[in-house]
């Protein structure tokens, strides 16, 4: 069995574990304290320049279409916050098959989801929130096996 690095991973299932006693529970609470969809938009932005700086990541992001790849994770987000978006980019599980993404590196991305939303001012609450939302997304996004 791999050994899973007890960082971000057990960051989520606590902020997980203690929603229910600090979060607002309105889905759509969440989408406004992210700044709606425009909000969301400039979080993806400073993310995607974090993610350039990051050397843990950047290699893999190396050649895609920085657009879509803007568009799609702002839709997702503005859905799993409660925003009135439609995702339309692939599934999660076909987007990342094959690329080997490790643990480390999926706690990399958070680590620079996490700054970014800082930046941005998102209250703490809200960041936790939003992290619970990406938990289920976890294992369909770390060491996907190619598709045959
Ligand atoms: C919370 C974690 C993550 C979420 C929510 C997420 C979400 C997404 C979304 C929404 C897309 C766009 C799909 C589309 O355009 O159809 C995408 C694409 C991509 N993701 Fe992730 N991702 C995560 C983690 C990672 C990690 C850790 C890596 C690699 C280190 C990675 C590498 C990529 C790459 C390279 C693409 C572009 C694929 C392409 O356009 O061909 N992702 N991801």
């Amino acid at each position: 069995m791999r050994a899973h690095t007890p960082t971000l991973t057990a960051l989520f299932l606590a902020a997980l574990m203690t929603l229910p006693a600090q979060a607002p529970a309105a889905d759509s609470e969440l989408y406004q304290a992210l700044g709606e969809r425009s909000g969301i938009s400039t979080i993806v932005k400073d993310l995607l320049g974090r993610i350039a700086d990051d050397d843990r990541i950047a290699p893999q992001f190396k050649g895609i279409d920085v657009r879509r790849f803007h568009r799609n994770l702002t839709d997702q987000l503005c859905t799993l916050s409660g925003g009135p978006c439609t995702y339309s980019g692939k599934d999660m599980r076909s987007v990342h098959a094959g690329m080997g993404v490790t643990e480390t590196q999926f706690n990399a991305l958070v680590e620079q989801l996490i700054r970014a939303m800082e930046e941005e001012g998102v209250p703490t609450w809200a960041q936790n929130q939003l992290l619970a939302e990406l938990v289920p997304l976890h294992d369909r996004i770390v060491d996907v096996p190619a598709r045959e």
